[in-house]
Protein backbone atom coordinates (compact mmCIF):
# COMPACT_ATOMS: atom_id res chain seq x y z
CA UNK A 1 0.00 0.00 0.00
CA UNK A 2 1.31 3.07 -0.70
CA UNK A 3 0.70 6.93 0.41
CA UNK A 4 -2.07 7.74 -1.78
CA UNK A 5 -4.04 5.06 -1.34
CA UNK A 6 -3.73 5.59 2.01
CA UNK A 7 -4.64 9.35 2.34
CA UNK A 8 -7.85 8.11 0.03
CA UNK A 9 -8.70 6.15 2.91
CA UNK A 10 -7.83 8.26 6.19
CA UNK A 11 -9.86 11.59 6.46
CA UNK A 12 -8.68 14.15 9.22
CA UNK A 13 -12.63 15.68 9.19
CA UNK A 14 -14.57 14.20 11.63
CA UNK A 15 -17.51 12.64 11.13
CA UNK A 16 -20.78 14.62 10.86
CA UNK A 17 -22.95 14.12 13.46
CA UNK A 18 -20.44 11.82 15.38
CA UNK A 19 -20.77 11.90 19.28
CA UNK A 20 -23.66 10.72 21.45
CA UNK A 21 -27.21 9.74 19.66
CA UNK A 22 -29.23 8.57 22.28
CA UNK A 23 -30.94 9.40 25.58
CA UNK A 24 -29.64 6.38 26.76
CA UNK A 25 -26.03 7.36 25.57
CA UNK A 26 -26.01 10.30 27.86
CA UNK A 27 -27.85 8.18 30.52
CA UNK A 28 -24.26 5.97 30.38
CA UNK A 29 -22.10 9.10 30.47
CA UNK A 30 -23.81 10.62 33.11
CA UNK A 31 -23.10 7.49 35.07
CA UNK A 32 -19.59 8.01 34.57
CA UNK A 33 -19.69 11.77 35.51
CA UNK A 34 -21.26 11.96 39.08
CA UNK A 35 -20.71 10.16 42.02
CA UNK A 36 -22.95 7.01 42.74
CA UNK A 37 -25.66 8.40 45.33
CA UNK A 38 -26.96 10.96 42.87
CA UNK A 39 -26.77 8.27 39.48
CA UNK A 40 -29.34 6.00 42.05
CA UNK A 41 -31.42 9.37 42.94
CA UNK A 42 -31.58 10.33 39.25
CA UNK A 43 -32.30 6.61 37.96
CA UNK A 44 -34.20 4.45 40.92
CA UNK A 45 -37.62 4.39 41.68
CA UNK A 46 -39.93 2.86 44.76
CA UNK A 47 -39.54 -0.59 45.75
CA UNK A 48 -39.36 -2.88 42.92
CA UNK A 49 -38.75 -0.49 40.64
CA UNK A 50 -41.08 -2.30 38.44
CA UNK A 51 -43.15 0.46 37.63
CA UNK A 52 -39.75 1.51 35.94
CA UNK A 53 -39.69 -1.45 33.11
CA UNK A 54 -43.55 -0.97 33.27
CA UNK A 55 -43.66 2.60 31.02
CA UNK A 56 -41.09 1.31 29.03
CA UNK A 57 -42.71 -1.73 28.25
CA UNK A 58 -46.14 -0.38 27.61
CA UNK A 59 -43.97 2.24 25.52
CA UNK A 60 -42.69 -0.31 23.54
CA UNK A 61 -46.03 -2.59 23.05
CA UNK A 62 -47.50 0.63 20.83
CA UNK A 63 -46.53 -0.19 17.47
CA UNK A 64 -47.02 2.15 14.33
CA UNK A 65 -48.59 0.77 11.11
CA UNK A 66 -46.73 2.68 8.66
CA UNK A 67 -47.70 4.25 4.88
CA UNK A 68 -46.08 4.95 2.53
CA UNK A 69 -46.03 7.08 -0.88
CA UNK A 70 -47.43 9.92 0.92
CA UNK A 71 -45.42 13.04 0.48
CA UNK A 72 -43.51 13.81 3.97
CA UNK A 73 -40.67 15.68 1.93
CA UNK A 74 -42.32 18.54 4.30
CA UNK A 75 -42.18 18.09 7.92
CA UNK A 76 -43.56 19.62 10.76
CA UNK A 77 -43.09 18.29 14.38
CA UNK A 78 -44.79 21.34 16.26
CA UNK A 79 -46.95 20.12 18.92
CA UNK A 80 -50.13 22.52 19.97
CA UNK A 81 -50.24 22.94 23.69
CA UNK A 82 -53.09 25.61 25.10
CA UNK A 83 -53.37 27.23 21.61
CA UNK A 84 -49.58 28.18 21.16
CA UNK A 85 -47.21 25.79 19.06
CA UNK A 86 -43.46 24.75 20.32
CA UNK A 87 -41.28 23.44 17.89
CA UNK A 88 -39.61 20.67 19.80
CA UNK A 89 -42.80 18.42 20.83
CA UNK A 90 -41.77 17.65 24.79
CA UNK A 91 -42.41 19.18 28.25
CA UNK A 92 -39.16 18.55 30.40
CA UNK A 93 -41.14 17.22 33.37
CA UNK A 94 -40.36 18.42 36.82
CA UNK A 95 -37.71 17.12 38.46
CA UNK A 96 -35.91 18.73 42.16
CA UNK A 97 -32.62 19.76 42.63
CA UNK A 98 -31.08 19.43 39.42
CA UNK A 99 -28.29 21.33 40.61
CA UNK A 100 -27.16 17.41 42.21
CA UNK A 101 -26.65 17.01 38.55
CA UNK A 102 -24.64 20.11 37.42
CA UNK A 103 -24.06 23.21 39.55
CA UNK A 104 -26.06 25.61 36.75
CA UNK A 105 -28.74 23.15 37.31
CA UNK A 106 -32.09 24.13 36.49
CA UNK A 107 -30.92 27.23 34.85
CA UNK A 108 -29.43 25.62 31.96
CA UNK A 109 -32.31 23.47 31.62
CA UNK A 110 -34.54 26.31 31.42
CA UNK A 111 -31.93 28.05 28.87
CA UNK A 112 -31.67 24.91 26.57
CA UNK A 113 -35.64 24.53 26.71
CA UNK A 114 -36.03 28.14 25.37
CA UNK A 115 -33.67 27.25 22.52
CA UNK A 116 -35.29 24.63 21.59
CA UNK A 117 -38.47 26.02 21.76
CA UNK A 118 -39.68 23.31 23.83
CA UNK A 119 -41.46 23.89 28.10
CA UNK A 120 -39.80 23.86 31.22
CA UNK A 121 -41.36 22.77 34.41
CA UNK A 122 -39.67 24.01 37.31
CA UNK A 123 -40.65 21.76 40.33
CA UNK A 124 -41.63 23.02 43.72
CA UNK A 125 -38.12 21.01 45.15
CA UNK A 126 -36.03 22.14 42.42
CA UNK A 127 -32.28 23.54 43.37
CA UNK A 128 -32.65 27.40 42.29
CA UNK A 129 -35.60 29.44 42.56
CA UNK A 130 -38.88 30.39 40.50
CA UNK A 131 -37.33 33.59 40.45
CA UNK A 132 -33.51 33.06 39.22
CA UNK A 133 -35.04 30.58 36.34
CA UNK A 134 -37.35 32.78 35.37
CA UNK A 135 -34.77 35.59 34.95
CA UNK A 136 -32.60 33.27 32.17
CA UNK A 137 -35.26 32.46 29.95
CA UNK A 138 -37.67 33.88 27.28
CA UNK A 139 -39.32 30.46 26.72
CA UNK A 140 -42.51 28.48 27.79
CA UNK A 141 -42.07 27.97 31.65
CA UNK A 142 -44.14 26.13 34.04
CA UNK A 143 -44.20 25.75 37.26
CA UNK A 144 -45.20 22.29 39.29
CA UNK A 145 -46.39 22.38 43.11
CA UNK A 146 -46.99 19.90 46.04
CA UNK A 147 -49.21 20.36 48.38
CA UNK A 148 -47.23 20.44 51.27
CA UNK A 149 -48.44 21.48 54.58
CA UNK A 150 -48.58 25.21 55.15
CA UNK A 151 -51.20 26.88 53.10
CA UNK A 152 -48.89 30.18 53.52
CA UNK A 153 -45.87 28.57 51.70
CA UNK A 154 -48.44 27.12 49.14
CA UNK A 155 -49.75 30.33 48.68
CA UNK A 156 -46.50 32.20 48.36
CA UNK A 157 -45.05 29.77 45.93
CA UNK A 158 -48.14 30.49 43.43
CA UNK A 159 -47.93 34.02 43.83
CA UNK A 160 -44.14 33.89 43.16
CA UNK A 161 -44.75 32.02 39.91
CA UNK A 162 -47.41 34.46 38.69
CA UNK A 163 -45.25 37.29 39.34
CA UNK A 164 -42.45 35.64 37.65
CA UNK A 165 -44.31 35.08 34.57
CA UNK A 166 -44.85 31.01 34.74
CA UNK A 167 -47.55 30.27 32.46
CA UNK A 168 -49.27 26.71 33.51
CA UNK A 169 -49.40 25.40 37.72
CA UNK A 170 -48.73 21.68 37.39
CA UNK A 171 -50.34 19.71 41.05
CA UNK A 172 -48.63 17.23 41.57
CA UNK A 173 -50.74 14.94 43.32
CA UNK A 174 -49.38 11.15 43.71
CA UNK A 175 -47.33 12.38 46.85
CA UNK A 176 -49.25 11.22 50.05
CA UNK A 177 -46.35 10.22 50.84
CA UNK A 178 -42.92 10.00 49.55
CA UNK A 179 -42.90 6.18 47.75
CA UNK A 180 -40.05 4.46 49.52
CA UNK A 181 -37.07 5.17 47.11
CA UNK A 182 -34.43 2.13 48.42
CA UNK A 183 -31.77 3.21 46.86
CA UNK A 184 -32.07 7.29 48.94
CA UNK A 185 -32.57 5.48 52.15
CA UNK A 186 -29.20 3.03 51.51
CA UNK A 187 -26.92 6.09 50.20
CA UNK A 188 -28.76 8.46 53.27
CA UNK A 189 -29.59 11.43 50.37
CA UNK A 190 -30.07 14.27 52.38
CA UNK A 191 -29.78 17.72 51.89
CA UNK A 192 -27.32 19.53 51.90
CA UNK A 193 -25.28 16.71 50.63
CA UNK A 194 -23.10 15.31 52.84
CA UNK A 195 -20.88 12.35 52.68
CA UNK A 196 -20.99 9.92 54.79
CA UNK A 197 -18.54 6.97 56.08
CA UNK A 198 -18.13 4.29 53.20
CA UNK A 199 -19.05 7.11 50.38
CA UNK A 200 -15.89 8.88 50.88
CA UNK A 201 -14.00 7.07 47.93
CA UNK A 202 -16.98 6.75 45.52
CA UNK A 203 -17.53 10.51 45.58
CA UNK A 204 -13.85 11.61 44.98
CA UNK A 205 -13.57 9.22 42.23
CA UNK A 206 -15.63 12.28 40.74
CA UNK A 207 -13.45 15.13 41.46
CA UNK A 208 -15.32 17.68 38.92
CA UNK A 209 -18.19 16.99 40.33
CA UNK A 210 -16.71 17.61 43.72
CA UNK A 211 -15.04 20.56 42.45
CA UNK A 212 -18.35 21.99 41.15
CA UNK A 213 -20.23 21.48 44.26
CA UNK A 214 -17.47 23.27 46.11
CA UNK A 215 -16.91 26.35 44.17
CA UNK A 216 -21.18 26.88 44.28
CA UNK A 217 -23.86 27.39 47.03
CA UNK A 218 -24.81 24.44 49.40
CA UNK A 219 -27.47 22.32 47.62
CA UNK A 220 -30.88 22.73 48.71
CA UNK A 221 -34.26 23.44 47.78
CA UNK A 222 -33.94 26.62 46.21
CA UNK A 223 -37.58 27.82 47.07
CA UNK A 224 -37.95 27.02 49.91
CA UNK A 225 -34.56 27.88 51.69
CA UNK A 226 -36.60 29.29 54.48
CA UNK A 227 -38.48 26.91 55.58
CA UNK A 228 -35.59 23.26 55.16
CA UNK A 229 -33.55 23.18 57.75
CA UNK A 230 -29.91 21.85 57.86
CA UNK A 231 -28.52 17.85 57.61
CA UNK A 232 -30.11 15.98 60.42
CA UNK A 233 -29.07 12.79 58.55
CA UNK A 234 -32.45 11.57 57.38
CA UNK A 235 -32.93 11.22 53.37
CA UNK A 236 -34.30 13.74 51.14
CA UNK A 237 -37.24 11.26 51.17
CA UNK A 238 -38.00 10.78 54.89
CA UNK A 239 -37.29 15.05 55.53
CA UNK A 240 -40.17 15.93 52.70
CA UNK A 241 -42.43 13.54 55.08
CA UNK A 242 -41.56 14.68 58.02
CA UNK A 243 -41.14 18.35 57.80
CA UNK A 244 -42.89 19.36 54.40
CA UNK A 245 -46.21 16.94 53.32
CA UNK A 246 -49.29 16.59 54.43
CA UNK A 247 -51.42 13.33 53.32
CA UNK A 248 -54.28 15.08 54.44
CA UNK A 249 -55.00 17.24 51.14
CA UNK A 250 -58.23 16.22 48.83
CA UNK A 251 -59.93 17.77 46.30
CA UNK A 252 -60.85 20.28 47.98
CA UNK A 253 -57.35 22.07 48.32
CA UNK A 254 -56.87 21.41 44.54
CA UNK A 255 -60.65 23.46 44.27
CA UNK A 256 -58.91 26.22 46.25
CA UNK A 257 -55.93 26.60 43.89
CA UNK A 258 -57.99 26.72 41.00
CA UNK A 259 -59.74 29.52 41.79
CA UNK A 260 -56.16 31.32 43.18
CA UNK A 261 -54.87 30.68 39.39
CA UNK A 262 -55.97 32.39 36.46
CA UNK A 263 -53.37 30.69 34.11
CA UNK A 264 -53.73 27.17 32.42
CA UNK A 265 -53.72 24.21 35.66
CA UNK A 266 -52.15 21.00 35.05
CA UNK A 267 -52.98 17.76 37.41
CA UNK A 268 -49.72 16.00 37.49
CA UNK A 269 -49.95 11.89 38.28
CA UNK A 270 -53.19 10.70 37.33
CA UNK A 271 -53.60 6.86 36.70
CA UNK A 272 -57.23 6.50 37.61
CA UNK A 273 -60.06 7.48 35.10
CA UNK A 274 -62.17 8.94 37.85
CA UNK A 275 -59.23 10.87 39.24
CA UNK A 276 -59.23 12.21 35.51
CA UNK A 277 -63.19 13.41 35.93
CA UNK A 278 -62.10 14.58 38.97
CA UNK A 279 -59.64 16.89 37.81
CA UNK A 280 -61.76 18.01 34.79
CA UNK A 281 -64.27 19.02 37.60
CA UNK A 282 -62.48 20.73 39.37
CA UNK A 283 -61.59 22.99 36.66
CA UNK A 284 -58.19 21.47 35.75
CA UNK A 285 -57.28 21.98 32.18
CA UNK A 286 -54.37 19.30 31.54
CA UNK A 287 -54.18 16.28 32.87
CA UNK A 288 -50.89 14.64 33.41
CA UNK A 289 -51.29 10.93 33.03
CA UNK A 290 -48.05 9.55 35.21
CA UNK A 291 -46.68 7.16 38.01
CA UNK A 292 -43.92 9.83 38.98
CA UNK A 293 -41.99 7.97 36.32
CA UNK A 294 -42.01 4.80 39.09
CA UNK A 295 -40.21 6.60 41.76
CA UNK A 296 -43.73 6.58 43.86
CA UNK A 297 -45.08 3.14 43.98
CA UNK A 298 -44.18 -0.06 41.70
CA UNK A 299 -47.50 -1.90 41.70
CA UNK A 300 -49.02 0.32 38.84
CA UNK A 301 -49.28 0.05 35.24
CA UNK A 302 -47.43 1.35 32.82
CA UNK A 303 -48.42 4.87 31.68
CA UNK A 304 -49.12 4.03 27.62
CA UNK A 305 -51.10 0.84 29.10
CA UNK A 306 -53.36 3.10 31.63
CA UNK A 307 -53.69 6.42 29.02
CA UNK A 308 -56.26 5.13 26.46
CA UNK A 309 -58.72 4.00 29.68
CA UNK A 310 -58.27 8.08 30.73
CA UNK A 311 -57.92 9.49 26.81
CA UNK A 312 -62.08 7.45 27.22
CA UNK A 313 -63.52 9.38 30.34
CA UNK A 314 -61.97 12.58 29.46
CA UNK A 315 -63.92 15.68 27.55
CA UNK A 316 -61.80 17.03 23.92
CA UNK A 317 -61.27 20.63 26.15
CA UNK A 318 -58.77 19.00 28.45
CA UNK A 319 -55.43 18.76 27.28
CA UNK A 320 -53.78 14.96 28.19
CA UNK A 321 -50.58 14.71 29.07
CA UNK A 322 -48.40 11.80 28.70
CA UNK A 323 -45.36 11.36 31.01
CA UNK A 324 -43.02 8.59 31.92
CA UNK A 325 -40.19 6.37 29.76
CA UNK A 326 -39.78 8.56 26.76
CA UNK A 327 -36.53 7.69 25.74
CA UNK A 328 -36.41 8.48 22.15
CA UNK A 329 -38.31 10.22 19.15
CA UNK A 330 -40.73 7.76 18.66
CA UNK A 331 -41.71 7.24 22.01
CA UNK A 332 -43.73 10.97 21.92
CA UNK A 333 -44.83 10.13 18.07
CA UNK A 334 -46.25 7.51 20.02
CA UNK A 335 -47.84 9.40 22.86
CA UNK A 336 -49.56 11.68 19.80
CA UNK A 337 -50.62 8.29 18.69
CA UNK A 338 -52.80 7.28 21.65
CA UNK A 339 -54.04 10.64 21.97
CA UNK A 340 -51.89 12.80 23.66
CA UNK A 341 -51.31 16.92 23.65
CA UNK A 342 -47.69 15.97 24.44
CA UNK A 343 -45.25 13.97 25.87
CA UNK A 344 -43.42 14.89 29.25
CA UNK A 345 -39.77 13.23 29.98
CA UNK A 346 -37.78 13.72 33.33
CA UNK A 347 -34.96 11.20 33.48
CA UNK A 348 -33.41 12.25 29.57
CA UNK A 349 -33.03 15.81 30.35
CA UNK A 350 -31.88 14.91 33.71
CA UNK A 351 -29.16 12.96 32.43
CA UNK A 352 -27.94 15.00 29.63
CA UNK A 353 -27.91 17.97 31.95
CA UNK A 354 -25.21 15.60 34.60
CA UNK A 355 -23.55 14.09 31.68
CA UNK A 356 -22.18 17.85 29.70
CA UNK A 357 -24.60 20.59 31.01
CA UNK A 358 -26.46 23.11 28.99
CA UNK A 359 -24.86 21.47 26.19
CA UNK A 360 -25.95 18.10 27.09
CA UNK A 361 -29.76 19.16 27.34
CA UNK A 362 -29.16 21.02 24.25
CA UNK A 363 -27.87 18.10 22.42
CA UNK A 364 -30.89 15.83 23.55
CA UNK A 365 -33.60 17.99 22.72
CA UNK A 366 -32.03 18.14 19.23
CA UNK A 367 -31.51 14.40 19.15
CA UNK A 368 -35.57 13.99 20.14
CA UNK A 369 -36.66 16.57 17.66
CA UNK A 370 -34.94 15.01 14.68
CA UNK A 371 -36.26 11.72 15.57
CA UNK A 372 -39.58 12.91 15.63
CA UNK A 373 -38.84 14.09 12.43
CA UNK A 374 -37.52 11.25 11.25
CA UNK A 375 -40.65 8.85 12.50
CA UNK A 376 -43.10 11.00 10.68
CA UNK A 377 -41.66 10.50 7.37
CA UNK A 378 -41.27 6.70 8.30
CA UNK A 379 -45.12 6.48 9.33
CA UNK A 380 -46.02 8.45 6.40
CA UNK A 381 -47.86 11.69 8.38
CA UNK A 382 -45.89 15.16 7.83
CA UNK A 383 -47.66 16.52 10.92
CA UNK A 384 -47.31 15.64 14.41
CA UNK A 385 -50.93 17.29 15.57
CA UNK A 386 -52.13 15.12 12.46
CA UNK A 387 -50.68 11.11 14.13
CA UNK A 388 -53.56 9.81 15.62
CA UNK A 389 -54.95 5.82 16.54
CA UNK A 390 -55.01 5.58 12.62
CA UNK A 391 -51.12 5.71 12.74
CA UNK A 392 -51.43 1.99 14.92
CA UNK A 393 -51.21 -1.02 14.41
CA UNK A 394 -53.87 -3.13 16.01
CA UNK A 395 -54.45 -6.59 16.21
C1 LIG B 1 -34.61 13.06 39.78
C2 LIG B 1 -36.09 13.24 39.64
C3 LIG B 1 -36.75 14.14 40.46
C4 LIG B 1 -38.13 14.33 40.31
N1 LIG B 1 -38.76 15.30 41.05
C5 LIG B 1 -40.06 15.57 40.82
C6 LIG B 1 -40.70 16.67 41.46
O1 LIG B 1 -40.09 17.41 42.21
N2 LIG B 1 -42.02 16.88 41.18
C7 LIG B 1 -42.74 16.08 40.33
O2 LIG B 1 -43.93 16.31 40.12
N3 LIG B 1 -42.15 15.04 39.71
C8 LIG B 1 -40.84 14.78 39.91
N4 LIG B 1 -40.23 13.76 39.24
C9 LIG B 1 -41.01 12.96 38.28
C10 LIG B 1 -40.99 13.58 36.89
O3 LIG B 1 -41.72 14.78 36.86
C11 LIG B 1 -41.60 12.65 35.85
O4 LIG B 1 -42.88 12.29 36.27
C12 LIG B 1 -40.78 11.39 35.62
O5 LIG B 1 -39.41 11.69 35.57
C13 LIG B 1 -41.22 10.75 34.30
O6 LIG B 1 -40.55 9.58 34.05
P1 LIG B 1 -39.20 9.50 33.15
O7 LIG B 1 -38.10 9.92 34.08
O8 LIG B 1 -39.13 8.08 32.77
O9 LIG B 1 -39.37 10.46 32.00
C14 LIG B 1 -38.85 13.56 39.36
C15 LIG B 1 -38.17 12.66 38.55
C16 LIG B 1 -36.81 12.49 38.67
C17 LIG B 1 -36.10 11.53 37.77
Amino acid sequence: MNFTQIKKLISLKRRSGAGIQTVDEFKELAKKRIPNAIWDFIEGGAGTEQAIQANRKSLESVLFQPKYLVDVSQRNTSAQIFGRPIKTPIILSPAGIATLAHPLGEIAVARAAAKADAIFCLSTGSGLSIEQVAEVSDGRLWFQLYLWKSQEVIDSLINRAKKAGYEALIITVDVPVVGKRERDLRNGMSLPVTIRPGQYFHYLRKPRWIAGVLKNPAITFGNLTDVTSGDDASSIGEYVNKELNDPSKTWDDVARIRSAWEGPLLIKGIMNPSDARKAEQVGANGIIVSNHGGRQFSSVPGVATIFPEIKKVVSKNTELFLDGGIRRGEDIVKAHALGATAACSGRSWFWALAADGEQGVNRILEILEKEVEDTLALIGEPKLTDVGPQNLFST
